[in-house]
């Protein structure tokens, strides 16, 4: 099988994850954070030394401004309803996948107005936009670092620059970048990163965070226990506990440090130039071929990520064919982003048939799918 689908989710994964949540689930099986015996502390360093690597990747303040959550949507939703109060204005992007978007629909039955930014599918959105768009009581711009549907990056320091002069909070779906941008929380003026461990981090699923800059104050979205000042019934202040209560994903989190860790060694830049030179391959193959329309960004800089539509094939067919006649893993359909789609023109078309490579993709595999897109788009099947 060849897999092509890690916008989704990675499939290979470095080997240390492999071993390190194997090693959590039959030697870590303790409640990080809650007992105080040697199981329930050796699971509590495993979780901190994930959180202490993320830190890093992200040069955030300190550990503590990384909370775990089960994926990005979940940081998503953690930062989204935290901060927006009905009656209040929020600023977001015309490229938004439904974690972003659907949570902004919820509050829009709560009074709160959405201002959306038509991005431009090379450029991105345009920072200018934002600043004009801002209101006195706009609480919350939130984009995406870069499309899950057309690859498109959008500038986030230059959109952070104008959030700080403005003093609105700045909130990044980073569900496609981290691990594969160079991303600095401080730097680019972020104040809310909400990412996950699965994709470009190469971790297990069910794992992801949500960076919270030391300066937002961000009401808890999920209250409960956190093994800290449990005399309290209000949910304690201290940080990240405030925003993790319940039990940790040991098993994943400790996965995912191991991820962070080859990130770190690897170095970011270097796995971004490696699924920049396989999508560049793929690009240029399939610009051969007449009957294939590609509808992602194109330019030096975009994700690896290739939306495809086939003259006379629905999407949801060539990704059929494309699985069942040459085992090749892609997938089709709008990608859980509408409003994306609607951008490129396919939201009522069935969306796109979309090409994601990972790192650990091959020449070989690349080759295969263009030679696969080549025969469907012939009708050669
Ligand atoms: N958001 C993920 C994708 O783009 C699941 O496929």
């Amino acid at each position: 099988m060849i897999y092509l689908d890690y916008a989704a989710t990675s499939f290979k994964k470095p080997e240390a994850v492999y071993t390190a949540a194997d090693h959590a689930l039959r030697a870590l099986s303790g409640n990080p954070g809650r007992s105080g015996h040697g199981l329930s502390l050796a699971a509590g360093e495993a979780v901190a030394e994930t959180r202490l690597a993320l830190s890093r990747l992200f040069h955030a303040e300190s550990m503590e401004t990384i909370a775990f959550t089960n994926n990005t949507t979940m940081g998503l939703n953690m930062a989204i309803r935290g901060i927006v109060k009905p009656g209040d204005h929020v600023i977001t992007s015309s490229l938004e996948h439904n974690s972003v978007a659907r949570p902004l629909e919820h509050l829009k039955d709560a009074g709160v107005e959405v201002t959306k930014i038509n991005a431009d599918i090379e450029n991105g959105i345009d920072p200018e936009a934002v600043e004009a768009a801002v209101r006195d009581n706009t609480s919350l711009v939130v984009c995406t670092h870069i499309s899950n549907v057309t690859g498109t990056v959008n500038d986030i320091a230059a959109i952070g620059e104008v959030c700080r002069r403005r003093g609105v909070p700045f909130l990044v779906d980073a569900a496609q970048s981290a691990g594969v941008r160079d991303i600095d929380v401080q730097k680019m003026k972020i104040d809310l990163l909400a990412f996950p461990g699965h994709k470009c981090l190469y971790g297990p699923q069910g794992t992801g965070g949500l960076y919270v800059s030391p300066e937002i104050d961000l009401e808890p979205f999920i209250t409960g226990g956190t093994g800290t000042k449990s005399e309290l019934l209000h949910q304690p202040e201290d940080r990240p506990e405030r925003y993790e209560s319940g039990t940790l994903n040991v098993p994943g989190i400790a996965g995912l440090g191991k991820a962070v860790e080859f990130i770190l060694q690897t170095g970011v830049e270097q796995i971004r130039a490696r699924e920049h030179e396989l999508t560049e391959r793929l690009l240029n193959g399939l610009r051969e071929f007449d009957n294939v329309n590609i509808l992602s960004a194109q330019g030096h800089n975009r994700g690896a990520v290739v939306s495809i539509t086939i003259g006379g094939v629905e999407p949801q067919d060539a990704s059929i064919y494309m699985d069942q006649i040459f085992g090749i893993a892609v997938r089709s359909g709008l990608h859980c982003a509408p409003y994306a789609h609607e951008t490129i023109g396919t939201l009522d078309k069935g969306g796109t048939v979309r090409i994601s490579p990972g790192y650990f993709t091959t020449d070989e595999e690349i080759d295969a799918c263009i030679e696969a897109v080549g025969i469907i788009s012939r009708g050669e099947i």
